[in-house]
């Protein structure tokens, strides 16, 4: 398909998943609200419909929770295709939401959406910053209550990376004992080699379990939970957005908020330099109740570019790793090394690409003064989507499309990386 009716697919896809001011990943698979999904897919809507792109990130805002959380699932309206179900969960809001959060890149997309037309967008802007810096807090407390600047999660899915070899050893420990039957809905719509492994989800909904059992209560969650790991995603992502909070609060003459995501931003700073690790070459996940750091790299090694402030020394060796990793295989970035035995090209966060995952380190790199990296990521990018269409996800070996089809935020990014970038850059 030539680039100008992709450009319209996109567009149809968007608003196609489009459920009335909410938008879903996929029909199907994936039939709710989905909290980092919105601000991508609000980052889509932004190339041609600015109005709806805001009405996504207000979506969104709405269903935070008093403490300031904001919930990686919104369940807008039952739907029965999809497991664990607001039962499973046990929360007590409306809509019924899940009890864990997703990765906070909404404050960087909101200050795009407020950098395009900034007069008209002051009042949405305004509106929103108000509920980001609440969310951050609860990032800053909730999560980090010892203050050493690194935020934990409390569940693989709030990394957004739900299978990442990452978690196997961290998730070892988390007893499955009193997890009954339950039925899986995921591989009625995918084929199981593309899902993760059932003694995972076991764990998955034990996590859940512990939540629901502890009313998600922030403290004995902190004290308790038997996953409690700072992913380096989260933690860069979330740098990343403290930054862009604190330059739209500065824009909009709120310098309490601005003081606020500074004084934050430079904790998480400190953080995010200790997830390095010479073993490994690289910054990894640290299981904060064994302190130990994972061995192998992700492409969230990458994602400390988009937080911007990546020291030279090791930007010397992230380069050439990446470079390497892009040689051995056909398309980047794979989500895992894909020189270690664990890689697999098409298993879900075990190998496959992610757009959304290539524009934040196509962000970076570009931000960071490697245009020619970010440029061969942004074009690969493109060659899969052209190849095989609005894919979930890709193997970086064939480029096959993985997972759902016709999926919100493959769109949006196939329109984000030709529309013009509003944003000045991070320091
Ligand atoms: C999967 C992904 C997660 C995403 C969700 C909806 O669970 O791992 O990152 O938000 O699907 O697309």
């Amino acid at each position: 398909m030539e680039d100008t009716k992709l450009d319209l697919r996109a567009k149809e896809i968007l608003r196609t998943n489009d459920r009335g001011g909410y938008t879903v990943p996929t029909a199907g698979l994936y039939p709710y609200q989905w909290n980092w999904d919105s601000a991508f897919v609000a980052l889509g809507f932004a190339a041609f419909d600015i109005d709806r792109a805001w009405t996504e990130v207000e979506s969104l805002l709405a269903s935070q929770w008093p403490d300031g959380m904001v919930p990686h699932i919104i369940f807008q309206r039952i739907d029965d295709s999809y497991f664990p179900g607001p039962d499973q969960w046990g929360t007590t809001t409306s809509p019924p939401t899940s009890g864990i959060t997703q990765p906070p890149v909404a404050a960087t997309i909101v200050r795009r959406l407020h950098d395009l037309e900034p007069a008209k967008g002051r009042r949405r802007a305004e509106a929103a910053l108000v509920a980001l810096d609440r969310w951050h807090e609860w990032f800053a407390t909730a999560r980090d209550p010892a203050g050493r600047g690194l935020v934990a999660i409390i569940h693989p899915w709030e990394s957004g990376r739900d299978n990442l070899p990452d978690w196997d050893r961290p998730l070892s420990f988390v007893d499955t004992s009193k997890v009954g039957a339950y039925q899986r809905r995921d591989t009625q719509h995918v084929a199981a080699d593309q899902r993760p492994h059932q003694h995972e989800y076991d764990r998955y909904l034990a996590l859940v379990a512990f939540g629901r059992d502890n009313r998600w209560d922030p403290a004995a969650i902190a004290a308790g939970s038997p996953f409690w790991v700072a992913d380096v995603g989260v933690n860069a992502i979330l740098l990343r957005a403290e930054r862009d909070l604190a330059a739209l609060a500065g824009a909009l003459g709120d310098s309490g908020i601005a003081d606020r995501a500074t004084r934050r931003a430079e904790r998480l700073e400190d953080g995010l330099a200790s997830l390095w690790s010479d073993a490994a070459g690289g910054y990894v996940s640290l299981d904060l109740r064994r302190e130990e750091h994972a061995t192998t790299l992700s492409a969230g090694a990458f994602l400390p570019f988009y937080a911007g402030g990546v020291p030279a020394d090791r930007a010397e060796r992230l380069i050439p790793t990446l470079r390497h990793w892009l040689d051995a295989v056909r398309y980047g970035v794979p989500s895992f090394d894909p020189t270690d035995p664990q890689f697999d090209p098409i298993r879900y966060w075990r190998g496959p690409i992610w757009a959304v995952v290539n524009w934040m380190i196509a962000e970076g790199l570009a931000n960071a003064g490697h245009a020619d990296l970010a440029d061969r990521i942004r074009t690969d990018t493109r060659a899969l989507i052209r190849r095989s269409g609005f894919y979930e996800s890709f193997s970086p070996v064939d480029g096959r499309g993985c997972g759902g089809k016709d999926f919100s935020w493959t769109a949006a990014i196939w329109l984000a990386m030709t529309a013009p970038a509003p944003v000045a850059a991070v320091a």
